[in-house]
């Protein structure tokens, strides 16, 4: 197939320092909105005046503001790196187990799983995350390592590691993930033991990271699957549209398409606040604010996108 004609967007014409600052006065004129993920203990503490925002553009120069070094659970953002890992070890064989539709329900929604017999609708959803855990488990030899690595080298920081008050703290709450697993095992989507599934799934959600280093680790996905970070190529530039379409249509859950009409890019939300986003073809971006709506994605995080796509006429729209 040929490579693609790519957006011609003049970056040139926008002055992003300005963008983000404004962006970043108003957002921190609204602090305190938003309710942090109190069912992991803890993530209950996080106060609710942070916000950091960072992005990457085509040639790697980085423009970011606020609290963008500091470092935060990344929960559902792994998501993207793990589908990532997935398919590039089994391909499309992946999609005879997990569906590419988006679910219109929570992320750890169990409702649609029985009538569509263990085969989960996305790979974004809880149910879906839990089947590329187990892929991935059958696929690399040391598994938490193998994604350590993936992540330190798109991200090109050696600081990324897991933190282990989190992850605990997910395994003592995650009654619903556990429940979830076992569900999707009992139709045999699941080949590996449970616990070891679970475990790495918590490890992935536990992550640590600030938004330089994530706008960095999903560059792949604005530059057509090369990383510029590691000078690899990461995935075709097919399956970096494909990973991308999958952001727009399930990234953040049951909101995707309040996302898609306010935002207009890709993206993958995790309920530690953060939200990675890609202008494909132009620039990868995160946001953090630990306030989250009731669809569990960043409440200011989302006012950042927005603003920043109304700023910039960054939209694939
Ligand atoms: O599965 C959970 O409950 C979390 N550890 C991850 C959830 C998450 O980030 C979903 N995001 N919006």
């Amino acid at each position: 197939m040929p490579e693609p004609i790519q957006n011609q967007f003049d970056i040139s014409a926008l002055d992003l320092p300005d963008i983000l600052g404004t962006i970043n006065e108003e957002v921190r004129a609204r602090f305190g909105e938003g309710k942090v993920a109190d069912y992991i203990d803890a993530l209950a503490n996080v106060p609710l005046d942070r916000f950091g925002m960072a992005l990457v553009t085509r040639d790697g120069t980085v423009h970011e503001v606020g609290d963008s070094r500091e470092p935060f659970s990344i929960q559902s953002i792994s998501k993207v790196h793990t589908l990532t890992m997935a398919l590039d070890a089994i391909g499309d064989a992946l999609w005879d187990r997990v569906d590419r539709e988006p679910s219109g329900d929570p992320f750890n929604s169990l409702i649609q799983l029985e009538y569509e017999k263990g085969i989960p609708r996305n790979p974004f959803m809880n149910a879906g995350a839990l089947v590329v855990a187990d892929v991935i488990l059958s696929n690399y030899a040391n598994p938490e390592q193998a994604l350590l690595e993936f992540m330190r080298a798109r991200s090109g920081s050696h600081d990324v590691g897991a933190d282990e008050v989190v992850a605990k703290s997910e395994r003592e709450s995650g009654f619903r993930n556990i429940a979830t697993a076992n569900f999707i095992r009992s139709y045999g989507n699941i080949e590996n033991d449970v616990d070891a599934v679970l475990d790495f799934y918590f490890l992935q959600c536990s992550l640590s990271m600030n938004c330089v280093d994530l706008a960095r680790s999903v560059q792949y996905l604005s530059r057509g699957g090369y990383c510029d970070v590691s000078r690899t190529r990461v995935v075709s530039w097919e399956l970096a549209t494909r990973i991308n379409s999958l952001m727009m249509t399930a990234g953040t859950y049951d909101a995707a398409g309040d996302f898609a009409f306010y935002v207009g890019l890709p993206a993958k939300s995790g309920v530690g606040g953060g939200i990675v986003a890609v202008a494909p073809h132009v620039m990868s971006l995160c946001v953090w604010y630990p306030g989250l709506d009731d669809k569990g994605n960043s409440m200011l995080g989302r006012y950042a996108l927005h603003r920043f796509a109304q700023m910039t006429g960054l939209s694939v729209f």
